[in-house]
């Protein structure tokens, strides 16, 4: 289906006196269940914008949702449809009053696990069922079959999961204008062809021009084929994945609507919370003016992470172990850290071989090396606080938050140049850039930081700038506001 036929005859300006209504879809919002960076930005985004629109927030009622969010009304009933179940839609409210409409659907979301795996880290096997369901829902709500007294002017889908919706959209002939922001191109929601008739997709979608991935059916394409415009969380990334290298299979399409002019990079920005002179988990507080109190948080870091007391300079990892994430580099380049006098402590959980892998390197360097696998916000916060170094060898990193956390609390980030750490760090500024993702690289990187570490003027200078680096959501959210505003004009006018 070609992009205009996408596009409506509605009057260019929707309303001079009401404000836009934005639908949010997202499977994690960090006020109630996170399992990365989108959960982050779900909380985020929606709070940069509600100045100037009337945004809400979708998503689905998982049992950490519908434990934490206090009353939820059920306003409809949506049917079932094909294979997915019929659901309730309730509406609640976040503690400062941003409006949450949550998936009533037990079978589908009241479980013991995350979003998307079970509590052994599997995915659910009924994942294209539970995530058709909120792409359906997305796309009844802002035709207005949802809520009753509510639609929206404008759909902003995120990653596969809620994908769905902008196709649901287009296959019914509805025109709302519909933003898809990659998050993550390398998870796709990729499922075998034969469950095309259960999720209502019509068989003609089954085409490259469509839903079709190289003989699978893939959530994430049909948002990018059916949105009417894409965004993603970096610049550099947003050049990346029009590349075969970091395209995962889309850079075809990716490419096309890059030359339509439909496809933008946006940088994420970081909340208020990360303030080290307020941050409440922080042993000792401080700012860019007097970093003193850093030191309390480094040797707290020290003792809970069983390391020597030390003067030296403490590296952090604050993770997921996945392979996107350099683990395996970082394991690697601990020996010339350690071997320097530099000390390591690891947060992370993810894939079982690199969990083992650094419980050994820990075992190899008492003392030296610190591992705790798992996920405590406390913890990463002080981290960040505590460290002089963050490594972030990431393969790819479509924008990566840890880094700009890290500069925020005067922990200089060393970081492969790629995507988001690309546009976020000042390669000798405010911390460091290497250009290839392998251990000579890296470790060359390493060695910048370590000769900085051991000049204290040139160590505060960098940290300075990092801690003064502007990171907040403004701009980003005024880049959004465009892009909203684009996309809307154009499904006015062609
Ligand atoms: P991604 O979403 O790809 O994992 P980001 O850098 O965008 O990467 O976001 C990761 C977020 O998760 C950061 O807020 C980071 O502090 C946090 N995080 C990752 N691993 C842990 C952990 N083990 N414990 C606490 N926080 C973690
Ligand atoms: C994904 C990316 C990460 C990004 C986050 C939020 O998890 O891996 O780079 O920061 O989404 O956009």
């Amino acid at each position: 289906m070609a992009h205009a036929e996408l596009h409506h005859d509605r009057p260019p300006s929707i309303s001079v006196t009401r404000r836009q209504s934005i639908l949010f879809v997202t499977s994690e919002i960090a006020d109630y269940v996170k399992a990365g960076g989108l959960g982050e930005v779900s909380a985020a985004l929606p709070r940069a914008l509600r100045h100037h629109y009337d945004v809400r927030i979708l998503i689905p009622g998982y049992r950490q949702v519908l434990s934490q969010i206090g009353s939820v009304e059920e306003i409809a009933r949506l049917p079932a449809s094909f294979g997915i179940p019929a659901c309730g839609l309730g509406r609640g409210m976040t503690k400062d009053g941003l409006t949450v409409y949550v998936l009533l659907c037990p079978e589908l979301y009241e479980r013991d696990g995350s979003p998307y795996v079970d509590p052994f880290g599997v995915d659910w096997s009924d994942n294209d069922i539970r995530f058709a369901r909120l792409g359906l829902a997305a796309a009844d709500i802002a035709c207005g079959n949802g809520d009753p007294l509510w639609r929206a002017d404008l759909l902003h889908l995120n990653d596969w999961p809620s994908g769905l919706g902008a196709a649901y959209l287009a296959w019914r002939g509805e025109h709302i204008p519909t933003i898809l922001t990659i998050h993550n191109l390398a998870y796709q929601g990729i499922f075998e062809r034969d469950r095309l008739s259960s999720l209502g997709i019509p068989d003609a979608a089954f085409h490259i021009n469509g839903v079709e991935f190289y003989g699978k059916l893939s959530f994430l394409k049909a948002g990018i084929f059916y949105a009417s415009h894409i965004t993603t969380v970096s610049s550099t990334y947003a050049q990346e994945i029009t590349r075969p290298e970091f395209g995962c299979g889309l850079d075809g399409l990716l490419r096309t609507r890059a030359r339509q002019g439909r496809l933008d990079g946006i940088i994420n920005g970081i909340d208020p919370s990360w303030d080290p002179a307020k941050d409440p988990y922080l042993v000792s507080r401080f700012s860019a003016e007097n970093f003193r109190g850093k030191r309390a948080n480094a040797n707290n870091v020290r003792r809970s992470f069983g390391l020597d007391l030390s003067n030296g300079p403490l590296f952090a990892v604050v993770s997921r172990l996945v392979h996107q994430k350099g683990v395996d580099l970082a394991i690697s380049a601990a020996e010339t850290i350690v071997s320097q006098g530099g000390q390591i402590a690891v947060i992370g959980q993810g894939e079982p071989r690199f969990e083992a892998e650094l419980h050994a390197l820990a075992q190899r360097h008492p003392g030296s090396v610190g591992v705790k696998i798992g996920y405590d916000e406390g913890d990463a916060r002080r981290m960040y606080a505590g460290s002089d170094f963050l490594l972030m060898p990431s393969r790819f990193e479509p924008c990566g938050l840890s880094q700009m956390y890290a500069q925020r609390f005067g922990s200089l980030p060393i970081a492969h140049k790629t995507g988001g750490l690309a546009d976020t760090i000042e390669d000798g500024v405010n911390g460091f850039l290497f250009g290839a993702p392998c251990v000579h690289r890296f470790t060359d990187a390493i060695r910048r930081g370590l000769e900085t570490f051991r000049s204290r003027q040139r160590l505060s200078a960098m940290r300075r700038a990092a801690m003064n680096r502007p990171h907040g959501w403004d701009r980003s959210a005024s880049k959004y506001r465009q892009v909203y505003e684009r996309a809307c004009q154009t499904a006015a006018y062609v």
